[in-house]
């Protein structure tokens, strides 16, 4: 059984002292039923890289998991802006998002260049969250899975069988993020289908059956239990509804199975 991963990708929102604040509410929430949520789902908030440490703090005790937003695939060096891998686990980060479509849109990271972070983070043993999507233009012109797919391929290119059963794929349709705008469930569905049919074609069934796929974009309350009715969406990455405790929580209530 894959178990479920609903992870909040808070962006460039929260500071230290906000980030303390949303995690004591989200454990004032959801800690109470830690024994129960975690027997089919994990979850995860990746702060912005400043709130990290107050955020691994916060989340002592806790089984709410830390990630990252990014990081960079040299450990050290002429890297102005940019943060490692092994600073990222120093705090106790176990999950890194990269190539998200912010990254890849307004920050022009290429492919290869999302390839790099992805081996560098499982490399460092922590759990690369490799982010593809197309853009409304490319659905509309219906080359959905060929971009999906390149993504995926550059994306895991340099990733080693020994780290491959490790890694998340996160489905964020570009149109769909921060727009209000889901993908329906049958048109994540179908691309998540897609994903782990590759996976297969590169890493083999075993492995393909092993990675959680998550679906992201305009996650909310209200249409989190119809995603995760679907046989390939393993979890959600969530944005805006991730920075309110009671909305995220309740999206981590989702009804599973
Ligand atoms: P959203 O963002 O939930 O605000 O659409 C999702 C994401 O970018 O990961």
């Amino acid at each position: 059984m894959r178990k479920k991963l609903f992870a909040g990708n808070w962006k460039m929102n929260l500071g230290p002292t906000e980030s303390r604040e949303l995690i004591a509410a989200l454990r004032a929430d959801l800690d109470r039923d830690a024994a129960t949520l975690s027997r089919d789902r994990e979850v995860m908030v990746a702060p912005p890289f400043l709130s990290i440490p107050a955020a691994a703090q916060a989340l002592a005790g806790s089984s709410i998991l830390l990630g990252a937003q990014n990081a960079h695939f040299e450990e050290k060096g002429a890297f102005t802006g940019e943060v490692s891998a092994p600073m990222l686990r120093y705090f106790g980060v176990s999950h890194v998002i990269v190539g998200h479509s912010e990254r890849r849109h307004i920050f022009k990271e290429e492919d290869e260049l999302v390839g790099k972070r992805a081996a560098a983070v499982a490399g460092h043993r922590m759990t690369p969250v490799l982010c593809v999507g197309e853009t409304g233009r490319e659905r509309d012109r219906g080359h959905t899975t060929e971009v999906v797919l390149r993504q995926l391929q550059f994306g895991l290119a340099p990733i080693g069988p020994q780290d491959s059963p490790r890694i998340i794929v996160a489905y964020e349709p570009v149109w769909a993020i921060g727009t209000g705008r889901t993908a329906t469930p049958e048109q994540a569905q179908q691309v998540h289908a897609a994903i782990r049919e590759a996976l297969g074609d590169r890493f083999g069934k075993e492995t393909a059956d092993a990675v959680r796929i998550l679906y992201g974009g305009s996650v909310t309350a209200d249409n989190i239990d119809s995603l995760m009715a679907k046989p390939d969406i393993d979890g959600a990455l969530v944005g805006g509804a991730s920075l309110r405790a009671d909305a995220f929580a309740r999206i981590v209530r989702a009804r599973i199975g």
